[in-house]
């Protein structure tokens, strides 16, 4: 049996990503600071208590793991913050860069040694972080922390091949959860099942690639 771990794993896009993988027969490591009863219903296997922002909750999670095989980290958690330029609240910024850009890095760093050769990497990023794409400007904190986890994520494509790991750098689409207040296009399990067929795709010819989860390529 395949074995899924993913972050923010107890609501959106999080959470139909791990009940689309145990359809699929994985077993899924869902990872959340909070558990919900939603996730708890499900047969996955919750390590809740873990923000992605801090250290030393990432350092658990991987001495808890340490003995555990994992063929495809899904780093989903991530926020969305507001900033109103000439007002512009630098702590928001700080904080998505540490949770969106930071933690995917360090969450992937902490399971270097769990990752089986062969195994896959999802980054849930924005097309908001790509910078040939802002069209609309604003939201500073959010595309510059999107930006920095896509920079991140090809390293990592680049640094893993050798060990045959590959890295999918996904925006999943304007998803109905409560990060844009329900108002997206498609449903969360729609999204779920787009990027886990774009994961099922990803090799090492395409690895360190920014997709849509249509499968449109994106630009950086
Ligand atoms: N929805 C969209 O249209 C859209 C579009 C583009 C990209 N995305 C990306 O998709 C991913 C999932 O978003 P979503 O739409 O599912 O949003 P969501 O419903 O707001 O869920 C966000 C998830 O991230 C978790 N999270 C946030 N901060 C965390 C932290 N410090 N430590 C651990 N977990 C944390 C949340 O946990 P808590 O419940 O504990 O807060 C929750 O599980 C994000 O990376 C987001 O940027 C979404």
């Amino acid at each position: 049996m395949k074995t899924a771990l993913i972050t923010g794993a107890n609501r959106g896009i999080g959470f139909a990503l791990t009940q689309n993988y145990l359809a699929q027969g994985w077993h899924v490591i869902a990872v959340c600071r909070t558990t919900s009863p939603e996730l708890d219903s499900t047969k996955a296997q919750v390590i809740a208590g873990v923000d992605v922002a801090d250290e030393a909750a990432i350092a658990q999670l991987a001495q808890q793991l340490a003995e555990t095989k994992i063929d495809l980290l899904i780093n989903n958690a991530g926020i969305f913050l507001h900033e109103q330029l000439g007002d512009i609240d630098y702590k928001t910024v700080t904080q998505q860069f540490l949770v969106n850009a930071q933690a995917p890095l360090q969450v992937t760093e902490a399971l270097l040694g769990n990752l089986n050769d062969g195994a896959k990497i999802a980054f849930i990023t924005s097309r908001m972080g790509s910078i040939a794409d802002n069209t609309s400007g604003g939201y500073y904190g959010y595309r510059m922390s999107k930006a920095a986890l896509n920079a991140g994520a090809k390293s990592l494509s680049l640094d893993l091949k050798a060990r045959g790991i590959t890295v999918a750098i996904l925006h999943p689409g304007y998803v109905q959860t409560a990060m844009v207040n329900f108002g997206g296009d498609i449903s969360a399990s729609e999204s779920a099942q787009r990027l886990s067929k774009r994961i099922a795709e990803l090799n090492l010819q395409n690895t360190g690639g920014f997709w849509h989860s249509n499968g449109e390529t994106l630009l950086w």
